[in-house]
């Protein structure tokens, strides 16, 4: 435990070059930032720079996290797909916020979304469905997910019959599946350095835009 404890100490955090930011420069919008610094960590090699932390509460108000994919990011919001019998699902029925958490190691950069979330109509969900991977659509016709399984045979013998539907029906759309808009109450950009002498930019929205607001690290 002792041995633990030093070890995590001894870990170096913010190593090598970091990019430096300058909230003065910042863009009007949350949106036009974040492209910047998703297209900053795609260029600076980022493994899965579009894999996000989206928190959500249920009725009983206690948090849940996971990982997921980002869809795309417009003036409209964040995006991201999940099951219709997901515990997310669940959560964003019985309360429609989410926070998504996006952190790009290499760049000591986070980035915090919090806001509504709404649900696309079945068209678009659709079209988000139909756009996956053939695997990542068998998985999702299964329809299960976070259930409790018996064996990892059972899951192959399930995606294995998923394949061979899809290959009967190519246009099959899991039901359920539905796109999800996070639309921003406020977006929070990180900046680590070396010497900890974070930056910190919020843009919180108001009736008309966004305002820009320098908080301490
Ligand atoms: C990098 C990464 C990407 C993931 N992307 C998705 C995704 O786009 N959609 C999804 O439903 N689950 C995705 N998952 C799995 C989720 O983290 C989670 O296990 C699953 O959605 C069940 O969540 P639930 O607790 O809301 O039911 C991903 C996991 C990782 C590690």
């Amino acid at each position: 435990m002792d041995d633990l404890r030093q070890l995590l100490r001894d870990v170096e955090v913010f190593a090598g070059e970091l990019p430096v930011f300058d909230p003065l420069m910042a863009p009007d919008t949350p949106a036009e930032l974040f492209t910047e610094w998703l297209l900053g960590a795609l260029e600076a090699g980022v493994r899965e720079p579009h894999a996000m932390t989206v928190s959500t509460a249920g009725a009983d108000g206690n948090p849940t996290a996971r990982t997921l994919i980002l869809k795309g990011v417009g003036p409209d919001g964040w995006r991201f797909a999940s099951d219709g019998g997901s515990v997310k699902a669940r959560d964003l029925a019985q309360r429609p916020f989410a926070a998504l958490t996006f952190y790009w190691s290499p760049l000591a950069r986070q980035v915090r979304v919090r806001g509504p979330v709404v649900a696309a109509d079945a068209e678009d969900s659709a079209a988000d469905f139909l756009a996956r991977s053939t695997g990542a659509r068998a998985e999702a016709l299964i329809g299960r997910q976070s259930q409790p399984l018996a064996d990892l045979a059972q899951r192959d013998a399930a995606v294995k019959e998923s394949l061979e539907r899809l290959e009967d029906e190519p246009d099959l759309v899991a039901p359920g599946w539905t796109l999800h808009t996070v639309r921003p109450e406020s977006v929070e950009f990180w900046q680590g350095d070396k010497e900890r002498r974070h930056t910190r930019l919020v843009y919180v929205r108001e009736v008309e835009g966004w305002r820009k607001q320098l908080l301490w690290p």
